[in-house]
């Protein structure tokens, strides 16, 4: 069955937030200024328990998902996730990956593999380690993150896919030693134009390192060609190195808004459902999970929401958009 929303777009991924928190405080997503001590995150008994996600996962299996992302957040602090993955695990026909930053992946890649999760999409912005320090604004080392990268790769959760975001004068720099380490490796880097999510990173459009010419500067070095998109709806353009040495990706959400083809739906750790990254807001969908709803009734909710479905705020983007009450990206999920 295919629900389609009133661009025709079909319901095929979902991305779930396991927690609003996380042990980073990255500069562009949860600036320390903002999330501080006095920052009022979820408290547990909001979150949706394991039980709650695996009951709504399997309905939006039931929907047409094809893929769930677990994300945040950082999902590696939510506590037990490796029985989370083993009970999703266990819905057929999905695949399941993760998105962390890897500071804990070191010590739980195997767990996670065992579990059932099928890959990994760690960030890193930077392997300068003063650079990544300074982003991560908690002072996280970047040889743990690489651990953590090796080790996913050695229990299986590849290819490794490496996500950069990068913020111009902050890390552009680094985007060559980037493609110099990895290049090879197996693992996929993607360059992500920094994004306009939410309202406390204080987005200016000149900070956004355009697609166009990160390829152009990796290009100049390492000449690359582009590989056609293995599936509708994408999000990264692929291009290999001439070569052989493998590929990267380019996500260029602000130069090249790809909202025409998004499949993507977003549930937020305490249960709404989001359809779009810049939603103003979301529809609660815990409310009737703890009301007694049954499957049925919660199919139907969802099947609503998609279908009414408008958004492309990427396409519309413009000076004139109001800016004050979009939700974070650590909320609802990168
Ligand atoms: C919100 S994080 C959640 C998962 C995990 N904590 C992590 O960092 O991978 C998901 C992804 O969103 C990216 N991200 C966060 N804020 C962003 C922004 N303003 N523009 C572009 N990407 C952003 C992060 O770099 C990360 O790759
Ligand atoms: S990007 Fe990920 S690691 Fe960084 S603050 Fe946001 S949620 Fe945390």
């Amino acid at each position: 069955m295919s629900t389609r929303d009133t661009l025709g777009r079909p319901l095929r991924d979902l991305r779930i937030s396991v927690t609003d928190r996380c042990n980073f405080r990255c500069v562009y997503c949860m600036p320390k200024e903002v999330y501080g001590r006095e920052f009022r995150f979820l408290e547990r008994t909001e979150l949706l328990t394991f039980e709650e996600i695996q009951r709504l996962a399997g309905i939006f299996a039931g929907l047409g998902v094809r893929k769930i992302r677990l994300t945040g957040g950082e999902p590696l602090i939510r506590r037990d996730l490796e029985r989370l993955v083993g009970m999703l695990a266990a819905i057929p026909n999905l695949d399941l990956t993760l998105t962390t930053n890897g500071s804990l992946l070191a010590q739980k890649a195997s767990t996670l593999r065992e579990a059932g999760l099928e890959r990994v999409t760690v960030s890193l912005d930077s392997l300068d380690d003063e650079v990544f320090r300074a982003m991560n604004d908690v002072d996280f080392p970047v040889e743990r993150v690489l651990a953590g990268i090796e080790a996913a790769a050695a229990a299986g959760l590849s290819p490794v896919k490496v996500n950069v975001v990068l913020k111009r004068g902050v890390n552009e720099d680094g985007m060559l030693d980037l493609v110099r380490y990895f290049r090879g490796s197996g693992h996929v880097l993607r360059f992500i134009e920094y994004m306009d999510v939410g309202s406390t990173n204080g987005w200016r459009l000149d900070e956004v390192v355009p697609a166009a010419e990160i390829l152009e500067r990796i290009g100049a070095e390492f000449p690359l060609e582009p590989v056609p998109p293995e599936y509708p709806g994408e999000v990264a353009t692929r291009y290999r190195f001439r070569d052989g040495a493998g590929e990267i990706g380019v996500i260029a959400s602000v130069t090249r808004p790809f909202c025409g083809d998004c499949t993507r739906a977003r549930l937020s750790a305490d249960g709404r459902l989001y359809t779009c990254l810049f939603a103003v807001s979301g529809h609660d969908l815990r409310a009737p999970l703890r009301s007694g709803a049954s499957d049925e009734e919660l199919r139907q909710r969802i099947e609503a929401v998609w279908a009414v479905r408008t958004d492309r705020y990427s396409e519309l983007r413009s000076a004139a958009t109001p800016r004050a009450s979009k939700v974070e990206m650590s909320y609802i999920g990168g």
